[in-house]
């Protein structure tokens, strides 16, 4: 049995397995809705879904790597508690096996599959990023494929180490997994104490630079690692990053000060915005039920089309060049620059 997504609507899941890997951080398995577990093969490793669930009245969406390996019987994610996360901290806190979320079709170019590895790769990661990537050596591991991987993560301690059983496991399992765990607060002598930089990186990873990178963590976390892969010879083609970042909605308009007219036709919509403001956020003051779940370009589910009038897009990223000909548009990427006519269809 298969969940199926069509033209990027929500299906319903259920969850049927909720626990702590650490004190702020749980994870979940999702499975059909009647409880039977799924053959769930439709992502490659590395990609994210995203979930949708009501407060007060309003579906809310939000964007999560998925931990799990395709052809798993269930679809896992990692959620860590986040300052102010209203989905992020009701799914920590609240949710239970037997409630019902809505999934999205899983997306993402930061995959094993689009970002080919070589023979050798080095998964970085900090905190919570490393669910992705350890979706990604899991699948290479299950699936015996001849790469021998070294698996950074920087943690603040044991205890915060995310899949820490696991991860020791897999060390002890497979002679191409190299686990190298850096914690802020080491108690033992089998893990580094430390804050990853470009000395450990160095000496965690000698050979960095023949590696295909993969890395996933905070943001400040991800632009240091960046530059210090590139400068330690890690070839661009082979360096591949997970980029989350949702774009800040209202810089742009706060900044550009006329007023346009707004129009959806379909829903009876006609409204005065400002210049320069964010589609997705327009059209969710006005009433448009479009869905905006990860508000950063990459998943595609604020599609639409703007039928009449001018916009300037900062993501294009799942569109094809016959979608933006045809004048279809990522909403949460897009900004309002004239009157403008907008379609969901
Ligand atoms: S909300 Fe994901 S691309 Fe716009």
């Amino acid at each position: 049995m298969f969940i199926e997504w069509q033209n990027n609507q929500p299906a319903q899941m259920r969850c049927v397995n909720k626990w702590f890997e650490t004190q702020d951080t749980v994870s979940i398995q999702l499975a059909a809705t009647d409880g039977t577990h799924l053959h769930f093969s439709g992502f490659k490793p590395g990609q994210f879904v995203s979930l949708g669930l009501e407060f007060n009245g309003k579906m809310e969406y939000r964007a999560y790597s998925i931990a799990s390996m395709p052809g798993d019987n269930h679809l896992k994610l990692t959620i860590k508690r986040v300052e102010g996360g209203l989905m992020s901290n009701y799914i920590v806190d609240e949710l239970k096996a037997g409630d019902e979320v809505a999934v999205l079709t899983p997306t993402g170019p930061f995959n094993s599959i689009d970002c080919q590895p070589k023979k050798k790769v080095a998964l970085l990661s900090a905190g919570c990023g490393i669910t992705p990537v350890m979706s990604m050596a899991k699948t290479w591991l299950r699936d015996e494929a001849e790469i021998d991987i070294t698996f950074i993560h920087q943690a603040k301690s044991k205890a915060q180490t995310i899949y820490f059983e696991e991860l020791e496991a897999l060390a002890v399992e497979h002679d191409n997994f190299n686990l190298k765990l850096l914690l802020k607060d080491n108690t033992d002598a089998e893990h580094e104490e430390g804050r990853l930089d470009k000395e450990w990186l160095t000496t965690l990873c000698p050979d960095l630079a023949e590696r295909t990178v993969y890395l996933c963590g905070p943001t400040a976390f991800m632009s240091d690692m960046e530059a210090n892969a590139l400068e330690l010879g890690v070839d661009a083609s082979q360096f591949h990053q997970e980029s989350f970042t949702p774009i800040d909605a209202h810089t742009e308009a706060e900044d550009a000060g006329g007023v346009v007219q707004f129009e959806v036709p379909a829903f009876g919509v006609s409204a005065e915005v400002v210049q320069g403001a964010t589609l997705a956020d327009v059209l969710e003051e006005n009433g448009v039920p479009v869905i905006i779940a990860c508000r950063s370009g990459m998943c595609g589910s604020c599609k639409c089309k703007v039928t009449k009038g001018e916009v300037t897009r900062s993501s294009t990223e799942t569109l094809t060049e016959a979608d933006i000909e045809a004048g279809y548009t990522l909403a949460c990427s897009t900004q309002v620059q004239s009157d403008v006519e907008v379609s969901l269809n």
